[in-house]
């Protein structure tokens, strides 16, 4: 898989990313804005075992954004099961030291008609920390609606906090999933 777009390129991950992965994810700044699962330190074994475990999906769901050659972040999604089959919840971080130059913006938009059209889902959505600005931004310019906020529905960092969900439709129209 590979989708070129102007500042990075969405491709598939490779057992070599595993250096540059843990080099850009072991990062406080990071950890702060995502799951506990996340690992902090985040250690090469970390990123091997991620790699790993992402290259042995089907079908494979996580991907690397690079940026001139470097794996600098990974997007993906988690397909939902059963009745909730038609959903999938998309997972997305790059590198402090580029962020604010609208990669993850442009990345989530192509990753999302990517996902569209080669996963047999109907909705992506996201749950977003309420203090993320950057990301309710990237979701919201990749044409995701905030359709609520779970109250008091998350703990990080020891404090309970608010959760934004945010989700986008598939424009396609589908018999069965
Ligand atoms: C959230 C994250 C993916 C954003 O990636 P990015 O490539 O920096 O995003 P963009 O450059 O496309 O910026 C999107 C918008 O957020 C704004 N933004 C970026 N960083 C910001 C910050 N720290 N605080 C407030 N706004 C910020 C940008 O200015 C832009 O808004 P604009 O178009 O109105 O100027 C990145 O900061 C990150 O990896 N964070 C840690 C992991 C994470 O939060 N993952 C998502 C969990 S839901």
């Amino acid at each position: 898989m590979k989708i070129q777009i102007p500042h990075c390129t969405i491709r598939s991950l490779k057992k070599s990313d595993a250096k540059s992965i843990a080099k850009y994810a072991d990062n406080i700044h990071i950890w702060n804005n995502v799951r506990d699962m996340f690992p902090y330190p985040y250690k090469l074994e970390d990123a091997e075992k991620f790699i790993e475990f992402s290259l042995s999906q089907n079908p494979i769901c996580n991907f690397a954004i690079e940026v001139k050659g470097e794996a600098v972040g990974v997007i993906g999604i988690v397909l939902n099961s059963d009745i909730h089959r038609v959903s999938a919840e998309i997972g997305y971080w790059i590198g402090e030291s580029f962020w604010g130059k609208g990669i993850m913006s442009a990345a989530v938009t192509a990753f999302v008609d990517y996902a569209f059209q080669t996963y047999e889902i109907h909705r992506i959505f996201a749950g977003v920390f309420s203090f993320n600005i950057a990301s309710a931004k990237v979701l919201e310019k990749a044409g995701f609606v905030h359709e609520c906020t779970h109250k008091e529905a998350i703990i990080k960092n020891g404090e309970i906090g608010d959760e934004l969900i945010y989700a986008k439709l598939s424009s396609r129209r589908f018999s069965e999933i």
